[in-house]
């Protein structure tokens, strides 16, 4: 089949899709699927494979030539549903979440109503404009963060009120809304959640993240991530984990893999973040939870493209 894997786009983490999306193409060339790579500049532009610019109408052109397409785009402008919307529109089949999901998922603070209404537990926190900002009082330590990004940019752990200022105005450079929630203290373990089009929900052994403070975009991307996967947990830790997981999963109406972020408290999981498009180098935390069913990074693109296929 011939398959077209979407990277960079728009934002912040276009580095970060670039290196995920080389790592799938790459992989499904591999497995004998013809892939044309399109890759999405920071401005918008069109490319496809080594550098031949494309305008949209051809990008979309070359898309309809495709069986299915792969979007690796993260954040904004791609992984919040409009690649969806894109691929929606021109009728060509695509891997992953639709537009709602990926547009809700984006949302930090959707997440968090839809969290509520399902009693999964998040970070107590506000949402603040640059008009309510001012008047937003510190009282215990925070973390601010834009209500649309991603890798952690923007992110700030204020534990001085002298530094709020500081990191509202960092946040807000990403998002004209930002989150400011209490610190929350917990193990860090992420969740991968698999869709079938059967109906069937698959989720792959825990993953915790070791990390002394924020897991940041330096220790995200720096190398020295220290990942410990399957997460020593509880059973009952373990089935609340994984049953939120697969609720959030269901309630946002998400496709293919995503993967569902947790803190691990003395009082159970509180919902971090869902991302609809994942990291996915080999290295990245999703392909790591299915290796450690089994499951190889070839296999699980395989199998994700089959399912949009069949
Ligand atoms: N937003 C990054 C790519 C992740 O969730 O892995
Ligand atoms: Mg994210």
């Amino acid at each position: 089949a011939r398959v077209a894997v979407v990277g960079g786009g728009q934002n912040c983490e276009h580095e970060v899709s670039l290196a995920s999306a080389a790592a799938v193409a790459d992989a499904l060339e591999t497995a004998g699927y013809a892939v044309v790579r399109l890759t999405i500049g920071r401005d918008g532009s069109w490319r496809q494979g080594d550098g031949c610019a494309v305008d949209l109408a051809d990008a979309i052109h070359v898309l309809r030539t495709c069986d299915v397409a792969v979007p690796v785009l993260h954040g904004p402008r791609g992984e919040d549903g409009t690649l969806a919307a894109l691929c929606d529109l021109a009728g060509v089949p695509y891997v992953g979440s639709g537009v709602l999901a990926g547009a809700l998922a984006m949302d930090k603070w959707a997440t968090k109503l839809l969290a509520a209404d399902l009693g999964i537990a998040t970070a107590p926190g506000v949402l603040l404009t640059p008009s309510t900002a001012p008047g937003h009082r510190w009282t215990r330590p925070v973390v601010v963060k834009p209500v649309a990004a991603g890798s952690s940019q923007g992110v700030a752990l204020v534990r001085d009120p002298g530094d709020l200022a500081a990191a509202l105005d960092a946040a807000f450079a990403f998002d004209r809304r930002v989150l400011v929630e209490d610190v929350v203290i917990g193990r860090e373990i992420d969740l991968a959640v698999l869709g079938r089009p059967d109906g069937s929900r698959t989720v792959a052994p825990a993953l915790e993240i070791v990390a002394d403070g924020l897991f940041d975009y330096e220790l995200k991307y720096g190398g020295a991530a220290d990942f410990r996967v399957p997460a020593p947990l509880a059973d009952a830790d373990r089935k609340a984990l994984e049953d939120a997981a697969v609720a959030m999963f269901d309630a946002l109406g998400c496709a293919g893999v995503a993967r569902v972020d947790f803190f691990l408290t003395a009082d159970g999981p509180v919902l971090n973040e869902v991302n609809t498009m994942p990291g996915f180098t080999e290295q990245s935390q999703v392909p790591k939870m299915f290796a450690a069913a089994g499951v190889s990074y070839a296999e699980l693109l395989d199998l994700l493209v089959r399912d949009v296929l069949s």
